[in-house]
């Protein structure tokens, strides 16, 4: 009946067929993950949390416990079930001791680790938003930075790496509760190993790394995994490289106990501190309808396929980058080690991100404007674009295509820096689309 909704629903599914989505943080779900999504789980609450014995078995092994969970409705016989294997899905595939599948988003997990482990006043270091840290890392603009003291470290302009001796130095001055690495724009594999060193020495200090942009590089195998590096803790969303459906997850190590009781704060005890964080600390009813999708997402992480796909993913944006720069493109740590890229436009074109970001959305190409590291333009007209291969190597695009699209993003800067005529934007919106539609969408193929 509501034909207006259903009709914009269409016309995105268009608007994602017909082009090609170069945003890094989004990416491109299953069929299955869509209908699990879609499901009459939606109707359901669920307060509480499952029972937590017997994950380490296998899906089956899982699916036989019969106990019942910590939760303050009834009738979850079926949402038990599928939580628990959301749940021994996630650790499987992080090699984690626990995992919290309830976080409504990732803004939503990393407040609820910050709730979990600080008090008011306490203080986290975490990495500078102009370097490509986040805005739920310390950003002024957000509730947490009203609660508890950030504290940035940046990265090293030569490099393009973090700069591990300025957060050293940070850590012994100001001994954080939390030091925490993360980023949305950062294109190179820190060294968890070095951080954790660092973060050992303060007594009490949680290492805690936000991992939402390249969780599926970690899951694919292709990327280190800071739980296997001294962390404790490690929060992600899980819709983009991990390609689930739009959420969050707090993946932790330590002892896990039942909810209900309060536990001693201890390191030890971060997964059951984070649990009692979640619900009831900042969350109520878990989606149900997503934690399905996220196992369903699991799932198919934990196939031998996706090691490949996350190893393609680098692949493209390697070649993706070293086509840019022969193009002329200055780009931010002269590369990417993950699925990444960060280009100054005004330095190799002279336009800036903004001007860039709307002339390619008239060619089919979408990314996203961007800050790069001590930026002195304003962030709605910032210097760079942001750009990342996860959704079209989904798709199946390659090598080939990642020069195509290096070609396109080469005329349109021309076309915006006033060398080359307009018209042809026209011509490569044609383009953009023809070759797009060879490469349709998962869940319409
Ligand atoms: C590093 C990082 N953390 C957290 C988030 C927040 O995730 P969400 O948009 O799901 O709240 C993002 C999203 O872009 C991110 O890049």
């Amino acid at each position: 009946m509501d034909k207006k909704i259903f009709d914009l629903i269409e016309a995105e599914r268009k608007r994602q067929n017909e082009g090609l989505e170069l945003i890094p943080s989004e990416n491109a779900v299953s069929k299955e993950v869509l209908d699990a999504m879609g499901s009459v789980l939606t109707n359901k609450y669920s307060e509480g949390y499952p029972n937590f014995e017997g994950l380490d078995g296998d899906d089956d092994e899982v699916l036989a416990s019969t106990t019942a969970g910590h939760r303050y409705y009834g009738g979850q016989q079926n949402t038990d079930k599928v939580e628990r294997l959301a749940i021994a899905r996630a650790r499987r595939l992080f090699h984690a001791d626990h995992a919290n599948v309830q976080p409504h988003s990732g803004a939503q997990a990393n407040n609820a680790v910050y709730n979990a482990w600080l008090q008011p006043g306490d203080t986290v270091l975490g990495m500078n938003l102009g370097h490509g840290g986040h805005l739920t890392h310390g950003s002024p603009v957000t509730q947490s930075a009203k609660i508890y003291n950030f504290i940035a470290y940046g990265t090293n302009p030569e490099t393009g790496d973090l700069d591990y001796d300025e957060l050293e130095r940070l850590a012994k001055e100001h001994q954080p509760k939390i030091i925490l690495v993360g980023y949305s724009a950062f294109m190179k594999v820190p060294d968890f190993d070095r951080v954790a060193k660092i973060g050992k020495e303060i007594p009490g200090c949680l290492l805690m790394a936000d991992m939402a942009h390249v969780a599926g590089l970690i899951a694919g195998g292709v990327h280190p995994n800071p739980l296997e590096h001294g962390f404790h803790v490690m929060t992600t969303t899980t819709h983009k490289t991990l390609r689930g459906p739009r959420g969050g997850l707090i993946l932790s190590m330590g002892k896990v106990s039942n909810p209900l009781r309060r536990p001693e704060h201890t390191l030890e005890n971060i997964p059951t501190l984070i649990d009692r964080s979640v619900f009831p600390g900042t969350q109520g009813g878990p989606l149900e309808h997503v934690i399905a999708a996220k196992a369903v997402a699991f799932y198919e992480a934990l196939q031998p396929e996706f090691h490949d796909y996350a190893k393609k993913i680098v692949e493209n944006a390697k070649t993706l980058a070293d086509a840019l720069k022969e193009r002329g493109f200055k780009l931010i740590g002269d590369g990417t080690e993950n699925h990444l890229i960060l280009i100054n436009v005004i330095e190799s074109y002279g336009i800036d991100g903004k001007k860039f970001e709307i002339a390619l959305d008239k060619i089919g190409l979408t990314l996203n404007a961007n800050s790069i590291p001590n930026d002195t333009r304003k962030p709605f007209e910032p210097s760079g674009v942001r750009l990342g291969t996860p959704a079209i190597t989904t798709r199946g695009l390659g090598k080939k295509e990642m020069i195509k699209i290096a070609d396109w993003m080469q005329k349109t800067a021309e076309i915006c820096a006033g060398k080359r005529d307009e018209a042809e934007l026209k011509k490569m919106r044609e383009e953009v689309r023809k070759l797009a539609l060879k490469f349709p969408l998962p869940s319409d193929k």
